[in-house]
């Protein structure tokens, strides 16, 4: 395991571990759950983890049926929650809270990057939902149909989500800044007939043409049959006749009625298909589901980030992602909070737009990525100590380890000593937050502290033992819960590989991450111990980008790693045989970027490209990244006693 440690996070964590930060006393007095109750609260969800989540499926959300059995474990990892319960996510997030004086509260406040703004009670948000809903009904989607949504961050996509929700349809968000061959292979996969789009969407000032896109990606997978096109940048697109509709123009129809009945939902009926990158080949189709899931997300945002009814919540992540499905859309809106969506850039036109979001709006809590308070930092404290931040009252990071250096600045600079940061670590895979502090939990910058009541969590070594304190380990979960995946889509038996096979008589889930824990038990995440590549808290596979390496003509192989990089937390590094004679101009390493980030998309392009004649590889033809990475940042090799020659 010790491989997989950097020095550099090594150190980082022997200092950091000796730092506390006790909760601020005005946090504490009034948080939702107070220390007494999380004491309580953490034995009762390691004793009896069963008895703890049904209680919170009482407590966060109305069924329409209640069930017969909390949990069935009869066909591990199969699990079951809430078997036999009636209930659909879009009701508790949408319906219910129109019963209630929540009817005129504001679910979302969004600006556009142009500086656009539009809010929408809970009440328009209804409404909205419903003629989407009503129009997908029409288009001839049914329940267990997939639909594909692809655009920018803006409301549509928010009631797109719930409009197949709430008709039973299955949604698989792609998100946005991917390109042409990762929205086909997606689309491909999850054998989507309808495909929601917009027309482009704005991105520093320019427009990113989604369409077009769109357009390119149906050629190569043509399985969809109707497109439905937001008009959210106006420029000129191509709309194929019967197959593109605009939305404005399907809103005018008379089957675009303000009212549409909710789908009563087995608990364990899917919800929504998200694709993310694994250990190897193609990106894995994670499936979530009804009833679990919303049990998960609406216990955690409530508890870690104490919501309450007054917050302005603004969670900066993309819809695009589990963070966004989670954290933007699903959580917030079952909680009746309100909250806040930006379409751009944080640094666009100045770096100083995300404070005055925050002053604008009043945001009361930030939620946000590494990488993103890196690049921020980066540009001086003159920017954010302009604006009135006052607002604030809690922080929160996911995505990657954070370094202790950038937490003290958010911490300092943004929250001005009186915000907790709630460093959340979990996974597309585990639906919700699992390691996080709550508000009223003593920090240590850089630690995602302890789990989450209900959630049994450890560190152990090859063969189960649990690790001792500073000892680096397998990250698993020894007992399901609630919001876990269900599989993945169309292949059950990489489902039980993948996360399965590692500690299979256990019966324990492996992360794909490596931690520690210190003396006092804090959980420390060092890194991923498979092929994943998290750039800038994107998650990528170095499979899927070598892939689009080798897909233009000039490349014969491809070998992709991630490097430690001061911003992003990784880049990729790429190594590439040429085919003889397929006649490379000189500019080759340009070229193939171009053709990344045409297939993949911008996040995907690796920032150096090599062209070798040979890649290291043992005698079965694995490639060795351990030794490309070794090279790349000028350590040893280690033991080539496997290497090929
Ligand atoms: C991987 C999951 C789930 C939200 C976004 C990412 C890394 C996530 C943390 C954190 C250290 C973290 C892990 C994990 N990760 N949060 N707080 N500290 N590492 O979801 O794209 O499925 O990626 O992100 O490596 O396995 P994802």
């Amino acid at each position: 395991m010790g491989d997989h440690l950097d020095r550099r996070r090594e150190e980082e964590i022997l200092e950091a571990e000796q730092q506390v930060y006790p909760p601020p006393e005005h946090i504490t007095a009034s948080a939702n759950v107070s220390p007494e109750d999380y004491e309580r609260f953490r034995q009762q969800g390691t004793e009896d983890p069963v008895s703890f989540w049904e209680d919170r499926a009482h407590e966060m959300v109305d069924w329409f049926e209640p069930w017969e059995k909390v949990l069935d474990d009869s066909n591990p990892p199969f699990y079951r929650w809430f078997v036999g319960a009636r209930t659909n996510i879009a009701y508790n997030a949408v319906d219910r809270h129109l019963e209630t004086w929540r009817r005129n509260k504001l679910a979302l406040i969004w600006e556009g990057e142009p500086g656009d703004t539009r809010t929408f009670s809970y009440y328009r948000l209804c409404r909205e939902v419903n003629r989407f809903a009503n129009i997908l009904k029409g288009m001839g989607v049914q329940r267990g149909d997939r639909v594909t949504i692809y655009m920018g961050r803006i409301p549509e996509l928010v009631f797109a989500m719930l409009a197949c929700a709430k008709i039973g349809a299955v949604h698989s968000v792609v998100y946005g800044g991917f390109s042409v061959e990762a929205l086909a292979e997606r689309i491909e996969d999850a054998q989507s007939r309808v495909l929601i789009t917009a027309d482009g969407a704005w991105l520093r000032g320019k427009i990113v043409r989604l369409k077009d896109i769109a357009d390119e990606a149906v050629k190569r997978s043509p399985v969809v049959e109707t497109m439905i096109v937001v008009k959210r940048t106006g420029q000129e697109v191509y709309m194929e006749t019967g197959r593109d509709f605009w939305l404005h123009e399907l809103q005018q129809l008379p089957i675009a009625s303000g009212y549409c009945e909710t789908e009563v939902m087995d608990a364990e009926d899917p919800l929504f298909i998200l694709y993310t990158s694994g250990t190897t080949g193609k990106p894995k189709g994670v499936l979530h589901t009804h009833g679990g899931y919303q049990v998960g997300i609406a216990t955690t945002l409530k508890w870690a980030f104490d919501i309450k009814e007054e917050d302005r919540w603004w969670c900066a992540a993309d819809p695009g992602w589990i963070t966004g499905h989670s954290y933007i859309v699903y959580g917030p809106l079952i909680l009746g909070a309100t909250s806040f969506m930006y379409e751009g850039a944080p640094n666009y036109p100045y770096p100083d737009r995300w404070w005055r979001l925050i002053e604008h709006y009043g945001i009361t809590i930030l939620y946000t990525a590494p990488t993103a308070i890196r690049g921020l930092m980066r540009f001086g404290d003159a920017w954010p100590n302009r604006r009135d931040l006052s607002s604030l009252r809690l922080l929160g990071t996911v995505g990657e380890p954070i370094n202790p250096e950038a937490w003290r600045w958010y911490y300092r600079v943004i929250g001005k000593e009186r915000c907790p940061i709630i460093d959340t670590w979990w996974q597309t895979e585990t639906g919700n937050f699992m390691i996080t502090p709550l508000p009223v939990t003593p920090l240590k910058p850089g630690s995602a502290t302890f789990p989450f009541p209900g959630i049994i969590a450890d560190v152990v070594d090859e063969e189960g033992n649990s690790c001792g304190p500073d000892e680096d380990g397998y990250l698993v979960i020894k007992h399901p819960w609630p919001a876990m995946l269900r599989t993945i889509y169309g292949d059950p038996d990489r489902y039980v590989e993948q996360y399965w096979s590692k500690f299979r008589e256990q019966g324990w889930y492996l992360a794909g991450d490596s931690a520690r824990k210190d003396k006092d038990g804090y959980f420390w995440i060092i890194g991923r111990i498979d092929d994943v590549i998290k750039v800038s808290g994107y998650r990528l596979g170095t499979a899927e980008v070598e892939s689009a390496l080798v897909s233009h003509p000039a490349v014969a192989e491809a070998a992709v790693i991630g490097v430690p990089d001061e911003l992003k937390g990784n880049v990729i590094y790429a190594y590439c045989i040429l085919r003889e004679g397929a006649g490379a101009g000189p500019d080759i390493e340009e070229e193939l970027k171009q053709h990344v980030r045409h297939e993949m998309g911008p996040i995907a392009v690796p920032a150096r490209i090599e062209i070798v004649d040979r890649l290291p590889k043992t005698r079965s033809g694995k490639i060795m990244r351990r030794v490309l990475r070794a090279r790349a940042m000028g350590l040893p090799e280690g033991d080539l006693s496997t290497l090929a020659d």
